[in-house]
């Protein structure tokens, strides 16, 4: 059975112009600095998003903690929005592993407002823990993966710069919102202090993600990785399928894009609640839809999908995420709409 998968970006397989750059790659020791395809990678990262330095993480959450580690000393605290993947979606690792106490600022819109972040700093006092750092996410995982506009992120950020804060960016899918909006990527990431983006999202490679920033943070930032276990040895070999990821597949996110507007509006005209796009912002690879009191569940009706091969994550009881992303054609998004609309509104 072919199974059209809209569980998440991440399900994405390298094809076979990537996989023979992972086989034809030079590698040597990284750990060393003796990687030349790793080398390459870090260089080209930080060039694309308007940084001095880079370094390569083995995924999107050890880019988040090193970068919380290597920006905070142990007790400080952090501004998060409070739907953000740092603060509800890596295991407490903010606090566990970072030694950080969040303060969760709200993010529906997919920013906190700078009111929310000028107001959240308390004054310097013994009483209070001193807040060093402000995260935020683009495109917001959780608020419907919408890109949202230039100049919400760019007011975020000024607040947080008057309030004195250094400034991380999980750009997990930072790329969707530039190809969303048709502006480079340096629009988003180089007035941050540092930046996290997936290589293995929809830019189809198998594993790891960027952590970017100045040359003084990422020497701190490599510090962190090594004490997490994060520095690999011949790691040249997925470096290569992130430069031919970044080379090749930045682009076909505007396909993704368009699929998930194909997917939202057939879910649409067919009678589900898909989340709207509110005004000012875009749509890129992902839809929400909230299922009506009557009916079955998310869960539910993951389940009666499964069988006949569509997959999607059930998110809450009523509402669930659909993902497009690279190798996923048209044909099988509407085929996917279609037994989703049958089993939610049939059963
Ligand atoms: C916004 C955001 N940040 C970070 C991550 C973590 O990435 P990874 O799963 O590669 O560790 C994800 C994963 O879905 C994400 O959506």
């Amino acid at each position: 059975m072919n199974i059209v998968d809209f569980r998440s970006d991440t399900v994405t397989c390298p094809d076979g112009g990537m996989r023979k750059a992972i086989f034809e790659a030079s590698v040597g020791d990284s750990g060393y600095g003796d990687d030349p395809s790793i080398n390459e990678l870090e260089s080209l990262a930080a060039d694309i998003v308007g940084q001095e330095a880079a370094i390569f993480v083995p995924s999107g959450v050890m880019g988040n903690i090193t970068a919380l580690g290597s920006h905070c000393r142990r007790g400080e605290a952090v501004l998060v929005g409070d739907k953000s993947h740092i603060y509800r979606y890596e295991g407490g690792g903010l606090s566990a592993i970072a030694g950080l106490l969040p303060y969760a600022l709200d993010d529906s819109s997919g920013l906190p407002s700078p009111e929310s972040v000028l107001n959240s700093c308390p004054e310097v006092n013994v009483h209070f823990a001193q807040t060093s750092l402000l995260c935020l996410e683009v495109t917001h995982n959780d608020r419907g993966g919408l890109a949202q506009p230039l100049s919400d992120f760019k007011a975020v950020v000024e607040a947080g710069r008057e309030k004195g804060l250094a400034i991380h960016l999980d750009g997990a899918r930072v790329f969707n919102s530039a190809v969303a909006w048709g502006v480079d990527v340096k629009e988003y990431t180089s007035s941050v202090d540092s930046v996290q983006f997936c290589l293995s999202k929809g830019l189809g490679a198998p594993m790891g993600a960027m952590l970017c920033g100045s040359e003084e943070f990422i020497s701190r930032a490599r510090f962190e990785r090594k004490r997490l276990g994060g520095e690999l040895r011949q790691a040249g070999f997925m470096a290569a399928a992130g430069i031919y990821a970044l080379k090749n597949n930045i682009p076909k996110l505007l396909e993704d894009h368009e699929n998930g507007q194909v997917l939202a509006d057939t879910l649409a005209q067919g009678g589900l609640i898909v989340e709207p796009v509110p005004q000012g912002t875009r749509r890129t690879n992902m839809v929400y839809v909230n299922l009506a009191e009557k009916g079955p569940s998310s869960s539910e009706l993951a389940a009666s999908c499964k069988p006949k091969g569509v997959l999607f994550n059930d998110m809450e009881p009523r509402r669930f995420r659909l993902v497009t992303h690279l190798g996923m054609d048209r044909e099988e998004v509407i085929r996917g709409a279609n037994c989703i609309l049958r089993e939610a509104l049939t059963a």
